[in-house]
């Protein structure tokens, strides 16, 4: 039993407003509410927080996008988010909204006492900037926008850091001293290799867009999103505001539950800033796994989501919750699909612990008038529950909810068998013949396998909260709510008691339910499609919303151009002005594919944006370094290049080029070597959107498999790598054609 005398903090990401919520959100609301239920039937104090992100460029997009004004859409985002949850009955203490006064209050006391304590400084940054995008690249001169791919221009300007250099052994110590913070292992590790690869400081303020909460005292500056958000888990307790009791008592938090790729956020940014405040640290963070939908990771950006709306219309929020901590190892990634949810739904729900209940009650019914019977012991039975309520404990309160409902589910096997065995239809019959050994032994079982089903029922609650509480009023006990189930033991059926009203409890599903959530998922990402269709031409900042067909982009004026070498110099002279398809920074076409030998970079990129700035400088066209035969549309089509973000960079011992990279795909991860490192620091890559060869054959690298290529524009005559990017928001895992 974990120590239930202190406050448990509960958190879970706050999720980002610039879509609508999926069942991968649900997953970690749903784990983290079935964890305060428990907690809080073990008599524990809990505080139990979600709510939304809300500021940031990628939800100032989204709202322009969505053509109306940021606060009214995160209005409208954050409400389906909380309505879903209510739907759902998830018993929230708090919901958090970053653009609530009361964070925002919060958030400008961090910022004040990390100033006052020396850890932010506006530095003079000295480093590239693109005119185009008004943006800072971390990137040495003469490198290129990661956004716009437009050569970047030396540049000095104010931007606030944090100095994250000053945590590197700090946080290496407080992994060791604390080895429960990070779990499970595996993220530990890479949290572990990330802060021995050593930590820059951290730009903590943006000045390109408005979307945010101002700097105090300097508002030309909105604060760094992930330190506006991350900061969530104390403005919510009423840090920075004039009563501080709620932080006071619940701060610092037992879990923080995460999906794992936020896990670098969590593990060593909070940490720090926490540190830098003088302020506690959290117990622990838990990363899970993802959830899987069609082979890949459930996201917006992919498409394939499934709304928890569809399975509450058809199966209800239990049976999610049920497949969800059943189905799912917690920790590691998972697979939904609708016939495994209905499946578990019949098998377990349905015919296990529904008719399990169903049978019970009715035998208690109908021989007993609806009247607990008194009993003699039932040592099988009563053992089966005890090492029941030992085992689900310590499997649920070590976050292995799937192991813990196995344990549950074998006790619905036992109760099972012992009904098959004893047979109480035939015990009724002979006690009716006025055998009064079988009326005993009826009594017996019957009373045996009702106790059985209140101690499995006030197991299962936290995952089955409303089955659980029908259970419950059924076995005659009343609200589940007003139970004091602290010390759950075998024996707290009264005999004499009466049952409540029977009734089923998991109705089977009918054989095309997961057929009919099907339909029902494809209708809505129908109606998606063509509400997006609508209000894209509409929006002059995302033109990758509407994807040109192949044709038309091949016949792109820039292609014809062919690809022409830029001195740095005069492409920073006059930033081009026109706007032509600066969505299509890649249409050339890429010679020199996996010439390198030790770097997995290609040669020779050239983008059409540095096509345009020749154009415009009248730069006279060089001849062309390295021209390689024509290709047909199909043989470039051969090539899939996708956009990948970067999750982790970081040297590769003994190589001084090269870089491991892990890099998400959206529906999967990736690693892969890159030949970058003289150009680029590994920190300033993380988060970055770049364009990968996604079906290069897998070749090794200083003995690091490397699965796929990063796309570079290879500058001058030593070559010097210039990562391709954007100018455009892009989605994860975007094709590029
Ligand atoms: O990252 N499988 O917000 P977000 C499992 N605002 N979990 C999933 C999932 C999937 N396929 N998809 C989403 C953010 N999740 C930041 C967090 S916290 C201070 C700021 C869950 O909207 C999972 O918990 O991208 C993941 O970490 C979170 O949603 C990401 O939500
Ligand atoms: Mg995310």
């Amino acid at each position: 039993m974990p120590d239930t005398s202190t406050p448990f903090y509960l958190t879970t990401p706050i999720y980002y407003v610039n879509a609508r919520p999926h069942i991968g959100h649900t997953y970690t609301t749903v784990v983290s509410d079935a964890i305060a239920r428990r907690r809080r039937l073990l008599g524990q104090d809990v505080w139990f927080l979600t709510g939304t992100d809300e500021h940031g460029q990628k939800i100032e997009r989204s709202a322009e996008k969505a053509g109306i004004a940021p606060q009214q859409f995160t209005d409208q985002v954050s409400a389906e988010f909380r309505g879903l949850w209510d739907q759902m009955g998830l018993t929230y203490d708090d919901y958090i909204r970053t653009t609530e006064e009361r964070h925002k209050r919060g958030v400008h006391k961090l910022w004040n006492v990390l100033k006052e304590r020396g850890y932010l400084y506006k530095g003079t940054y000295t480093g590239q900037y693109c005119v185009w995008d008004e943006l800072y690249v971390e990137a040495g001169p003469g490198a290129a926008c990661p956004d716009c791919g437009r050569i970047t221009e030396t540049v000095s300007e104010e931007n606030y850091f944090f100095k994250l250099s000053a945590f590197e052994n700090r946080l290496l110590e407080l992994y060791a001293e604390q080895p429960g913070l990070i779990q499970p292992e595996t993220r530990r590790n890479e949290v572990l290799a990330f802060v021995r690869g050593g930590l820059r400081d951290l730009s903590v303020s943006r000045t390109s867009f408005k979307w945010g909460i101002p700097v105090p005292g300097d508002e030309s500056h909105v604060i760094y999103v992930w330190l506006d958000a991350l900061a969530n888990y104390i403005t919510a307790l009423g840090y920075g505001s004039e009563d501080e009791s709620a932080f006071h008592k619940y701060w610092p938090a037992q879990l923080h539950i995460i999906g794992k790729e936020i896990s670098r956020f969590h593990c060593v940014y909070w940490p720090a800033f926490l540190m830098a405040a003088g302020l506690p640290l959290p117990t622990a963070v838990v990363a899970h796994g993802w959830l899987l939908f069609e082979q890949s990771k459930m996201s917006k950006s992919r498409g394939n989501i499934v709304r928890s709306e569809t399975i509450l219309a058809v199966l209800g929020a239990d049976a999610l919750r049920y497949f969800l901590l059943r189905e799912i190892v917690f920790g590691q990634d998972g697979s939904f699909s609708f016939d495994a949810l209905v499946q578990r739904y019949n098998a377990d729900l349905a015919n296990g612990l529904g008719n399990l209940v169903s049978r019970t009650l009715a035998m208690i019914e109908k021989y007993f008038s609806g009247v607990i019977p008194e009993a003699s012991a039932a040592e099988s039975i009563q053992a089966a529950a005890e090492q029941c309520i030992q085992t689900f404990g310590e499997r649920f309160d070590a976050l292995d909810f799937s192991r813990a409902l196995e344990s549950a589910w074998a006790l619905v096997a036992v109760i099972d068998g012992y009904i098959s065995e004893q047979a109480p239809w035939k015990l009724a019959k002979q006690a009716d013949a006025g055998d009064e050994a079988s009326r005993e032994q009826l009594k017996t079982v019957l009373a045996a396998c009702a106790e059985a089903i209140r101690v499995l029922t006030a197991l299962v609650y936290p995952v089955l909260p409303e089955a659980a509480a029908k259970i419950w009023t059924q076995l005659g006990l009343g609200d589940l709510h007003q139970a004091d189930l602290k010390d759950l033991h075998w024996g707290g059926l009264q005999p004499g008691a009466r049952l409540g009203a029977l009734g089923p409890v998991f109705p089977r599903a009918d054989k095309d339910a997961a057929e009919r959530m099907q339909a029902m998922e494809q209708d809505n990402a129908r109606n998606a499609a063509a509400q997006a269709a609508e209000t894209a031409p509409a929006s002059p900042t995302t033109p990758q919303s509407v994807p040109a067909p192949v044709d038309q982009s091949i016949s792109h004026p820039n292609l014809e151009s062919g690809p022409v070498p830029v001195s740095p110099a005069t492409a920073l002279a006059t930033p081009p002005e026109q706007t032509a398809d600066a969505s299509l920074p890649l249409g050339a076409f890429m010679p020199g594919l996996g010439a390198m030998e030790d770097a997995a970079i290609v040669g020779q990129i050239t983008t059409p944006a540095m096509v345009e700035t020749a154009n415009v400088n009248d730069a006279p066209a060089a001849a062309r370094p390295d021209a390689v035969p024509q290709i047909t549309i199909d043989d470039f089509l051969k090539v899939e290049l996708r956009v990948a973000q970067i999750l982790v960079a970081e040297r590769v011992p003994k190589a001084d080029k090269l870089l491991r990279l892990e890099v998400d795909l959206g529906y999967e991860q990736r690693q892969i070597l890159a030949g970058i490192a003289e150009t680029y620091a590994p920190e300033s890559l993380v988060g970055r959107k770049v364009v990968i060869v996604a079906n290069l054959a897998p070749r090794k690298l200083r003995g690091f498999e490397s699965n796929g290529m990063v796309v570079a524009a290879s500058l001058g005559e030593h070559g010097k790598p210039s990562l391709a990017g954007f100018l455009d928001h892009v989605e994860i895992g975007a094709r590029l054609k």
